[in-house]
């Protein structure tokens, strides 16, 4: 009833969704000495038992006998809150200890209201976003009984072949690192000790990102400089951020899987960072290091993994059949034990589960309210990226009497949803057909031929019959994409252009002479050039969502305008992969005037083309850089000044611009800043991104904005292995994406 109470509370204050948080009764001390004293009354069978996860089955009859026994820490992937209190009912009250069961799930863009992928709320460059998915995902995964979610993935993703690119925030540690931090508030609100709060667990720890090839579950080979320098970050930002849990990554990084590496687990998360929440096996990571060829059996395997500091194992037993054998035979430590348990405790007791395990059994009908629909639309609508826009195509005008609504993701309630949906409904989803026709009511008039019934359908027969009804159009609104299946864990391509028919059906819209707006809804970005090239208009929406119809209908209408940019580099071919703005510079950049493949003379001589870093098919431009976006308005920077020009290394540089609307609609631009650390004791990135902002004007309206940016921020594992700023020559732009912008200089000193 409290709980209810509470809830309901929260969920009126409701359209902005953050809630007055109950603070915290106990402080930390008072947990400590907590759980000493349920640490001293347990047994060692009791203990192990808190580190073991399994995932729900059968009756609650099936898993309470273990459960009764104390051998069960956690259960993932119960979401029916009936049984997840008779779960907890076992726990609490016919186990010798009564300590409750953290109940878990893959929460990773909504519960049931879905948001964006994570990789599209990252393309709105606002933390608001994620913040606001986030809570509400929290807000009703809670209403489950769910407490703990795995997420947010945190993993800096370089190639878009890898299908769990989908999950994360994109390729730059920078906007990982504040999008990631955001999530982690939003799921565990002020306090985890609230009912509506659930543990975040920012995975996969760590370099998973980097398989190599961009095929799951490869190696990765990320030495220690670029690991600290590029995928730690974010890692490091969401422990701050007081992230409860972390997930431990299924990849060996140069020959170690993070299950059993003491360097990161120990050193790094615990030692360097002072985490004290529970560190999770990833599914079945523990017994896999035995396939890893990096445990013998599961026996080694259990040691390996208690031994560099994973407290919970998902789901492979080995930790229940063989800790009790290894620590009668001294090779896993008592204290190594209690360590552990007393991570999983420290957490239990945090979330308020000792006081307050049970949920309220009636499904909240807060679920898919209007606010958390309202947000996830406007997600939807701020996460969408506006490519290209020949000859102001968009937004349609009131002269367009006719549109033909076109392709496979036109009309695809469940695959608009993206990876990772275990619990949303397809039947809430607002497609983009749905959306047009409520929005241009009679008006407009739709045809609706798709061509294409999914993004692998090769029919083309139903490619004619589309492009002959889309003829009659004054507009063709083309959806093509990836269904979601076609991304997500262990789902990567080597092939990365449309599937299908769908690039035919592009060609085939574009033979009719009108104009046609492509709309792409994936889970990467794909190699869409030649698409890009036959259409007037492009937007691409990361899957956007239960409400990506509204908001994409909003966008071609005009009520909302674009505003997001690419938080990933676009290839123009897989062959370009791996290809990211904030690479090291070269010894011999390209320098764009490169003689490319049909242009090279005949026994041209050896190094007639110049020696340059570039490829003789694809030049060295992507497809689309980071950070890029456009809208339906413009807008020009100027001014660009600084604070000063000699900085120390505790001051705090200040940037001011003049950002400008010069277009014909009020609109939101992402502005950039970006720094180049110009020489140092190591090679460093071209430009790396440092901060952005988000700025709103209307027509004619000019603002001059300001960034503040401790020079202690321009910190970096130096040849030493030290994280140091190291005084020299710095150059920094304020642009509106990787590429652009005039350089100004500033100088470090000691
Ligand atoms: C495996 C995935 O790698 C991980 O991200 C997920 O959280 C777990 N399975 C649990 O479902």
């Amino acid at each position: 009833m409290k709980t209810m109470k509470m809830l309901s509370a929260c969920l009126l204050l409701l359209p902005f969704i953050s809630c007055t948080q109950v603070q915290d009764t106990e402080n930390d001390a008072v947990i400590e000495q907590k759980i000493e004293t349920l640490l001293s009354r347990m047994t060692l069978e009791e203990k192990i038992g808190q580190m073991n996860q399994i995932s729900s089955y059968g009756n609650i009859e099936d898993m309470s006998g273990l459960i009764k026994k104390g051998e069960v820490g956690s259960i993932l992937n119960e979401v029916d809150p009936v049984r997840v209190n008779a779960l907890q009912r076992v726990a609490m009250e016919e186990s010798r200890l009564g300590i409750p069961l953290l109940m878990a799930r893959d929460v990773i863009h909504g519960f049931k209201t879905i948001f964006p992928i994570p990789l599209g709320q990252a393309a709105s460059f606002n933390p608001q976003v994620a913040e606001d998915g986030a809570r509400v995902a929290a807000v009703e995964a809670s209403a489950a009984g769910i407490r703990w979610t795995f997420a947010p993935m945190i993993d800096v993703a370089r190639d878009p072949r890898w299908g769990r690119m989908a999950e994360g925030c994109g390729e730059d540690t920078y906007l990982t690192s504040v999008m990631g931090a955001a999530m982690v508030k939003g799921f565990q609100g002020d306090s985890l000790n609230h009912p509506t709060s659930i543990a975040a667990c920012p995975k996969h720890f760590v370099g998973y990102g980097a398989a190599e090839g961009g095929r799951d579950y490869n190696s990765t080979f990320i030495p220690e400089r670029r690991l600290r320098n590029v995928y730690l970050p974010p890692f490091e930002a969401a422990a701050k951020a007081g992230a409860a849990t972390f997930m431990t990554s299924f990849n060996d990084n140069d020959g170690a899987p993070s299950t059993g590496n003491t360097f990161i687990l120990k050193d790094v998360l615990r030692g360097e960072w002072g985490f004290d929440g529970i560190v999770v096996s990833d599914w079945a990571s523990v017994a896999e290091m035995i396939a890893h060829g990096f445990a013998a059996d599961s026996k080694e395997a259990a040691m390996k993994a208690v031994n560099a500091g994973v407290d919970m194992e998902m789901v492979s037993y080995t930790f229940v059949k063989e800790l009790p054998g290894l620590i009668k035979e001294g090779k896993v430590k008592k204290s190594a034990i209690d360590d552990a348990v007393r991570n999983i405790l420290r957490i239990k007791f945090r979330l308020g589960l000792f006081d307050n395990p049970y949920v309220d059994e009636k499904w909240i009908e807060e679920l898919y309210a209007p606010s958390h629909l309202e947000a996830a639309k406007q997600a939807a609508v701020e996460s969408a990226i506006l490519l290209k826009n020949e000859k102001e195509t968009l937004p349609l005008q009131s002269s367009v009497k006719t549109v033909a609504v076109v392709g496979p993701m036109a009309n695809a309630p469940y695959d608009q949803l993206g990876t990772w949906i275990f619990d949303g409904d397809k039947t809430k989803t607002v497609t983009p057909l749905k959306a047009i026709k409520e929005l241009v009511g009679d008006k407009v008039q739709v045809i609706y031929e798709p061509g294409l019934t999914y993004s692998r359908d090769k029919n083309m027969v139903g490619v004619a019959k589309a492009a002959a009804a889309a003829a009659r159009a004054d507009v063709i609104l083309a959806f093509v994409g990836e269904e979601a299946i076609l991304s997500g864990e262990a789902h990567c391509l080597a092939d990365l252009n449309l599937q299908g028919a769908q690039s035919e059906l592009i060609a085939a819209l574009a033979k009719t002479g009108k104009p046609v707006v492509t709309v792409v809804m994936a889970g990467r970005p794909l190699t869409i050039g030649k698409e890009v090239e036959l259409s007037s208009a492009v937007l691409y929406s990361f899957h956007p969502g239960t409400m990506g119809g509204p908001a994409l209908a909003d966008l071609l209408w005009g009520k909302a305008v674009p505003s997001g940019k690419t938080p990933v580099t676009f290839p123009k071919m897989v062959g370009q992969i791996p290809v990211y703005y904030a690479h090291n510079s070269s010894g011999r950049p390209a320098t764009r005037n490169e003689v490319l493949l049909n242009d090279i003379p005949l026994e041209a001589g050896q190094t007639s083309l110049g020696c340059t870093s570039f490829y003789m098919d694809a030049g060295f431009d992507p497809l689309y850089s980071f950070g890029y976006g456009l809208s339906y308005t413009t807008f020009k920077y100027d001014n660009v000044k600084l604070s000063s020009a000699n900085l120390k290394k505790e001051d705090v540089l200040t940037v001011t611009f003049d950002l400008e609307n010069t277009g014909k609609y009020e609109g939101t631009e992402v502005a950039q800043l970006y720094v180049q650390d110009k020489f140092a004791s190591v090679t460093r990135p071209v430009r790396e991104l440092k901060r952005f902002a988000r700025v709103t004007l209307k027509p004619g309206e000019k603002k001059n904005v300001s960034f503040e940016l401790p020079i202690s921020e321009l910190a970096f594992w130096n040849i030493d292995m030290v994280k140091t700023v190291e005084a020299g020559d710095f150059a920094l732009w304020v642009a509106p994406d990787s590429q652009s912008g005039e350089e100004v200089f500033f100088k470090v000193v000691d």
